[in-house]
């Protein structure tokens, strides 16, 4: 165990199952309980966190962009503005994939390889079972890869209700000083503020208690922007909550 306010716990993925060195209960308790960043350490390969990033970047190649959020469809949406209610400005493009059977097995099929594992410890975290489908009433999952540009990707601090979602999941999908130069996601945790820009390696899974303040450092603005290129910080993330609730 690593003292602070991160903990990585090493972790591995058989037969697409998750299972951290940590028993899951205290897992839990850590992140919710006592409100600890979690790093689950080298959970995907490099390999497959790699395929998961170029195959959703051809679709997006493939698919025009979109320009509202339906929560419903496979879209993707570069952003560059200021959120209405919590006023944090934002430059990102995320890809959206809320009907997982409907995209092509070209990009379905490296998704899965991510998503089914991370359904599986969502459930054994929260209790809540997950399915990639929207249901006629409630809250659905909304798998969500992330790009965050190089020469100037960022989100600024913000935060979520603490339901339903329970806890997020951070999967970064680039390898920092390879794929990116820079950025990463802070929290605010009492008067503290932690980064993870150094302990998440590709393929390592951030845990973190849905209502911590958070926000993601920008990338180096001395680099070219270009919303085109695939450089930057990509991620994947497992958001859960009813668009119309
Ligand atoms: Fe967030």
């Amino acid at each position: 165990m690593t003292p602070g306010p991160v903990l990585e716990v090493q972790t591995i993925l058989a037969d697409g199952v998750i299972t951290p060195a940590m028993a899951i209960d205290d897992l839990r308790t850590e992140i919710m309980g006592h409100g600890r960043i979690v790093i689950l350490k080298g959970v995907f390969a490099d390999a497959r966190a790699t395929a998961v990033r170029t195959a959703v970047a051809d679709w997006g190649r493939q698919t025009p962009l979109a320009e509202v959020d339906d929560f419903a469809a496979n879209y993707h949406r570069r952003r560059c503005m200021i959120s209405r209610l919590q006023q944090a400005p934002h430059v990102f493009h995320d890809y959206n994939f809320n009907d997982l059977t409907r995209v092509p097995p070209a990009v379905r099929e490296p998704l899965l390889a991510l998503f089914e594992p991370l359904r599986g410890l969502y459930r054994d975290l929260t209790g809540t079972e997950t399915a990639f489908a929207v249901p006629e009433t409630g809250p659905y999952v909304h798998p969500q890869i992330i790009h965050y540009p190089a020469g100037g990707g960022f989100f600024a601090r913000h935060w979520h209700n603490l339901a339903p979602q329970q806890l997020g999941f951070i999967v970064s999908l680039s390898k920092r000083g390879r794929d990116y130069r820079n950025g990463g996601t802070m929290f605010e945790i009492g008067d503290k503020r932690i980064g993870t820009e150094e302990v998440q390696d590709i393929g390592d899974i951030c845990l973190w208690r849905y209502d911590h303040p958070h926000w993601v450092t920008q990338s180096d603005l001395g680099d070219k922007f270009d919303w085109d290129s695939e450089a930057g910080r990509w991620v994947a993330t497992y958001a859960y909550f009813d668009p119309r609730g």
